[in-house]
């Protein structure tokens, strides 16, 4: 089986300022290290949807196994996230946002309060995630026991 790749994209105005330290990326990160996983690229960008498509755009391009994206999911008015993302994805994969949401509605009401999406493009799976540092190592626990199948389908990997 080949190394699995991955990018990370943090999405946050006062991030791309500098004005806002990124602990959730770095947490996403440390995440994907444990389950094997090689994060590539980590960019931390503005909520600019024509920006967040163009990036996610070029990872597809670049062939990355998965892009997890942290911020921009909720009801304010520079949450784009998900928006942009629909532009990008060709096939949706609802179980998992579904999941990641009934799973956070554990820990906090307020998961419904995201809208993030999850999708295939090319052979790239997209995972939006909410942006706090909290929400986050939530998620990714959430994910660990099926990201690997998950990215073993979409590649067509058939071992074991
Ligand atoms: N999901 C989990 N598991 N844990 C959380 O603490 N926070 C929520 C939600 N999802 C949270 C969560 C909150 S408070 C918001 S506002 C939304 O994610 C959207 O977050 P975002 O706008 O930073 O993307």
């Amino acid at each position: 089986m080949n190394q699995r790749t991955a990018a990370v994209l943090t999405l946050s105005d006062a991030g791309a300022r500098g004005e806002r330290e990124d602990t959730s990326g770095p947490a996403i990160r440390e995440r994907l290290a444990g389950l094997g996983i090689t994060v590539t690229k980590h960019i931390v960008q503005s909520d600019d949807p024509d920006g967040i498509e163009r990036r996610l755009r070029e990872w597809v391009a670049d062939g990355v196994n998965v892009i997890i994206t942290t911020g921009g999911t909720g009801f304010g008015p520079r949450d784009h996230t998900p928006e942009a993302t629909r532009r990008v994805i060709e096939r949706d994969a609802p179980g998992l946002a579904e999941l990641l949401r009934m799973d956070g509605l554990q820990n906090t009401p307020f998961a419904a309060l995201s809208r993030g999406l999850c999708g295939i493009a090319q052979s790239t799976l997209i995972i939006n995630l909410p942006g706090s540092e909290k929400a986050v190592r939530e998620n990714m626990d959430t994910l660990a026991p099926v990201l690997p199948h998950a990215l073993q389908l979409i590649t067509g990997d058939t071992e074991h």
